[in-house]
């Protein structure tokens, strides 16, 4: 398995862990749709998923992925990130972004470290007590080794009171390897 692959397996897990059925949870970075058809099978029955993406064939990639009927709310948007503050989403559960580029597509539209954090910032404020965030970052493109950074100063900058935040990969992963933030809201914070 490759570490990509092996990190998303862990992002799925830590999110199985606090989101359940009736849950409103969010996809910032739809691309290829795994992660938002984890988060409908997660939510299902009764529960909402938004799924964000700035790229048509993402959405309709998803839109693919998702042909099996789900026994959830699906709000699939072509939408930037940082312009969640226009979505009535509701409180979160969940959110998961796995940051970069499409795989299969231009790699030159990728996440960028201003408009991650613009929206993290919204995730912060719409987080439920007892809400995790997990933010996969990669390192191996132009600009990913900035956005890793400023995730990770962003992290630094929670109130330590309301959030626990770390990096959950496994030990001895090379400096070099994608990085997995985990972003928990203390549940009586
Ligand atoms: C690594 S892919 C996501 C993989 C996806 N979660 C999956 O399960 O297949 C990153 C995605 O982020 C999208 N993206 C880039 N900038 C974005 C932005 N500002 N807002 C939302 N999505 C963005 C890209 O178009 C790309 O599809």
């Amino acid at each position: 398995m490759t570490r990509r692959r092996h990190l998303t397996g862990l992002a799925h897990t830590l999110i199985a862990e606090i989101a359940g059925p009736g849950d409103t949870v969010l996809d910032a970075t739809m691309g290829n749709g795994h992660d938002t058809a984890f988060l409908a099978t997660q939510v299902s029955p009764g529960g909402t998923v938004w799924a964000l993406d700035v790229q048509s064939g993402a959405l309709e990639a998803t839109q693919r992925r998702l042909e099996t009927a789900t026994e959830c709310r699906m709000e699939l948007r072509l939408l930037a990130h940082e312009r969640l503050q226009e979505l009535d989403t509701g409180a979160l559960k969940a959110a998961m972004f796995n940051l970069g580029y499409l795989p299969g597509s231009n790699h030159l539209t990728t996440t960028r470290p201003i408009t991650t954090c613009a929206a993290l910032d919204v995730v912060r404020d719409r987080l439920l007590p007892g809400g995790r965030c997990t933010v996969l970052a990669y390192i191996g493109h132009p600009g990913g080794m900035e956005e890793a950074q400023a995730v990770e100063t962003w992290c630094q900058r929670l109130d330590p009171a309301l959030w626990h935040w770390t990096l959950a990969n496994p030990p001895g992963t090379s400096a070099t390897a994608p990085r997995l933030f985990v972003i928990n809201r203390y549940p009586t914070a």
